[in-house]
């Protein structure tokens, strides 16, 4: 007998096939039972009636407990009423494991409750459904740099020195030195990009950030490209289309899982290049006309006020030329203004926020090496960044693009700590 995946039964209409899988859920009458199978590709739902498969047979059925291991045979059939598109005659169940006292229940549990058993958790269809659609923009990710001429380059974890400021390192022993772990491989995908002209990496970064909001988390994984000769307007053209690609990706290839979600899918099909733009200037002015009184021109903005300028735009919106006080030591001065700086922030529509930072870097040996004195950074940590600056400096630019922000936002998921595994989070570390 053939043994396959639930994904592959459509193609299996009429076949007598066995599956390996767990019960999710069931629900059962006298006389037929209807088992929610999963098997990690999908969910299907088995159906077993008592004339058919006989006392014995129904009666284990009828006792399976929720998440019990077995192999499952059957005969596919095509079942229109579910988006799926089939399910399973059941003819013959062999249990391999019986699980007892699932905790995760088919009723409402509280969230700490559910991130406590976030290694169970995972199991549940909407978890399930939004890391397939991690996995997915990941796989597009690649694609499109792949397709695109980038090359993909491992930046270390282990680092001496900090791109985003100190106040947010993990600081570890490295025999006698001090070491951080990597809250942005950007400096080194510098050095990279001088080597290889446009590169891309992918990888864990940290912060450690006593921020306990919906966006923020302790180890988030990042998509850093760079790119040699490519200026501040190119750097926004390569991020839109990235964007887009993903999100259409997503769609293309994950219509079951945004189903599962719920989420409006006409509201990300509109999610296509190009992406409008607004100074920091014009974004102050219009927070300021929206009645935020307390935001001043040189603050940071908040969550708020992110969440007012994208309710504005149906489609990601790029926050241009921020004061130069509130950016990192790195980026470019504006060529007619000393008061901001060459960047960028992309924020996603519906509330998401920020999903990338990026900008210009600084190309002049002085300027920088400036920079890194007025940040009180230590030069000797940076000995080889500022050298960059001597051996064939040019224009180049690149940014950072959050995971875990960008995949909540696409399956609607209400916080990151749903979009990455194992989330590590102001006060958890478990599982
Ligand atoms: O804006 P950030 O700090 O930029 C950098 O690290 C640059 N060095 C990137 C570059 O130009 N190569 O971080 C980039 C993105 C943010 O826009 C956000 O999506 C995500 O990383 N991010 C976080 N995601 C989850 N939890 C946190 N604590 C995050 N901090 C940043
Ligand atoms: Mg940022």
């Amino acid at each position: 007998m053939k043994k396959i995946m639930i994904q592959d039964m459509p193609g299996a209409i009429g076949e007598t096939v066995k599956l390996g899988v767990w019960l999710a859920n069931k629900r059962s009458s006298g006389k037929i039972a209807f088992l929610q199978l999963r098997d990690g590709s999908g969910f299907v739902q088995g159906v077993i009636v008592k004339e058919e498969v006989g006392e014995e047979l129904f009666a284990t059925a009828k006792g399976l407990t929720q998440e019990t291991s077995m192999y499952v045979t059957g005969v596919v059939k095509e079942d229109t009423r579910s988006s799926f598109g089939c399910e399973l005659a059941i003819t013959g169940i062999e249990v391999i494991h019986a699980a007892e006292d699932y905790p995760i229940t088919p009723k409402e549990h509280g969230v700490e409750f559910l991130m406590d058993n976030r290694h169970l958790w995972l199991r549940s269809r909407k978890q399930h459904a939004i890391m397939k659609i991690r996995n997915e923009v990941i796989r597009a990710t690649y694609e499109f740099f792949n397709n695109n001429g980038f090359v993909k380059i491992d930046p270390p974890i282990l680092t001496g020195s900090a791109p985003e400021g100190t106040s947010e390192l993990f600081q570890t022993k490295y025999f006698d030195e001090d070491a951080y772990l990597s809250q942005s491989g950007q400096l080194y995908m510098e050095a990279a990009a001088m080597a290889l002209g446009k590169v891309f990496s992918f990888g864990p970064t940290f912060r450690a950030e006593k921020s306990k909001t919906r966006r923020h988390l302790i180890e988030f994984w990042m998509i850093e490209p760079e790119m040699a000769f490519v200026e501040f307007e190119e750097n926004l053209e390569v991020q839109e289309q990235y964007v887009a690609y993903i999100v259409q990706s997503v769609l293309k290839n994950c219509k079951l899982e945004l189903e599962r979600l719920g989420r409006d899918t006409s509201k990300l099909e509109n999610i296509q290049a190009p992406f409008p733009r607004i100074t920091y200037d014009d974004a102050i002015k219009f927070l300021h006309d929206k009645g935020f009184t307390d935001i001043q021109w040189g603050d940071d903005f908040g969550a708020p006020h992110e969440t007012a300028i994208a309710e504005h735009y149906d489609k990601p919106v790029f926050i241009t030329c921020y004061p130069v006080g509130i950016k990192p030591f790195y980026m470019q001065p504006h060529p007619e203004r000393d008061d901001v700086v060459l960047c960028a922030d992309l924020i996603a529509p519906e509330g998401y926020g920020e999903i990338i930072g990026g900008s210009e870097r600084i190309h002049d040996y002085d300027l920088l090496k400036q920079r890194i004195a007025e940040h009180k950074l230590d030069e000797t940590a940076y000995a080889w960044y500022l050298e960059l600056r001597k051996q064939g400096s040019v224009p180049h630019s690149g940014f950072g693009l959050g995971l875990e922000r960008t995949v909540a936002w696409i399956s609607g998921a209400e916080h990151v700590r749903e979009s990455i595994p194992f989330p590590r989070l102001l006060n958890r570390l478990y599982p």
